[in-house]
């Protein structure tokens, strides 16, 4: 499985840039930053060599286009990003036509993921977090979606997004999602055990008790 940083955060990337396989923002995650949508994107780009989600803001399918072809004229690891609606389909559809990536993302149900699938969508982002909160079941998305895609050999990309405890990574490789975008905390998180702190605080001290 790949691992994506979800995060526009230029010092969270550059500390795991060693690590990750891309990036994904989104407009809150970039209005955090308080800087120029267009410069933190050209120098995440810089940073990872893979793929990098920016999303267009448009709701209308040309408006969509226009923004999506103005990214990725920024650089070839661009993927436009677009909420799941009908008019974001036509647009994807189009990019898609024109060789540009797509990230889907906003998906909720499987049979937006179809939807998105049967366009070309490159990515589609299933956001399990935000289905939890609501008290549905949204790891049980992936396995839907997982099945759906295998059962017609769709090309696109199971991306899970939302992903807010170490849990959700595990579950993702489990379910077969070929890539998780994991927030900065909970990449560290995944590194961590209580065992292995103990067992290095253990090895230490015996070995003090070893000759020099
Ligand atoms: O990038 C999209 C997604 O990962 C957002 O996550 O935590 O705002 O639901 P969250």
């Amino acid at each position: 499985m790949k691992l994506f940083i979800d995060t526009a955060n230029i010092s969270e990337i550059r500390d795991m840039a060693w690590l990750v396989d891309g990036v994904t923002t989104n407009p809150s995650l970039v209005a955090k930053e308080s800087r120029p949508f267009r410069d933190i994107i050209a120098e995440i780009c810089e940073l990872v060599d893979g793929p990098v989600s920016a999303e267009v803001i448009g709701l209308k399918t040309d408006e969509m286009v226009a923004e999506g072809k103005e990214l990725a004229s920024i650089h070839d690891n661009i993927v436009i990003k677009i909420p799941m609606t009908e008019s974001g389909m036509k647009a994807v559809q189009i990019l898609t036509n024109e060789g540009i990536r797509t990230n889907v993302t906003l998906v909720f149900s499987a049979n937006q993921a179809m939807m998105a699938a049967k366009c070309g969508a490159t990515f589609v982002s299933p956001f399990v977090g935000r289905l939890d909160d609501i008290g549905a079941d949204g790891m049980g998305l992936i396995a839907e979606i997982r099945e759906c895609y295998e059962n017609y050999v769709f090309p696109t990309e199971i991306l899970v997004a939302s992903v807010r405890h170490p849990r959700h990574l595990l579950d993702s490789a489990l379910m077969g999602a070929d890539i998780a975008t994991v927030p900065y905390d909970v990449l560290k998180k995944a590194f961590n055990h209580p065992l292995t702190d103990l067992g290095i605080q253990r090895f230490l001290k015996d070995w003090e008790g070893v000759p020099r």
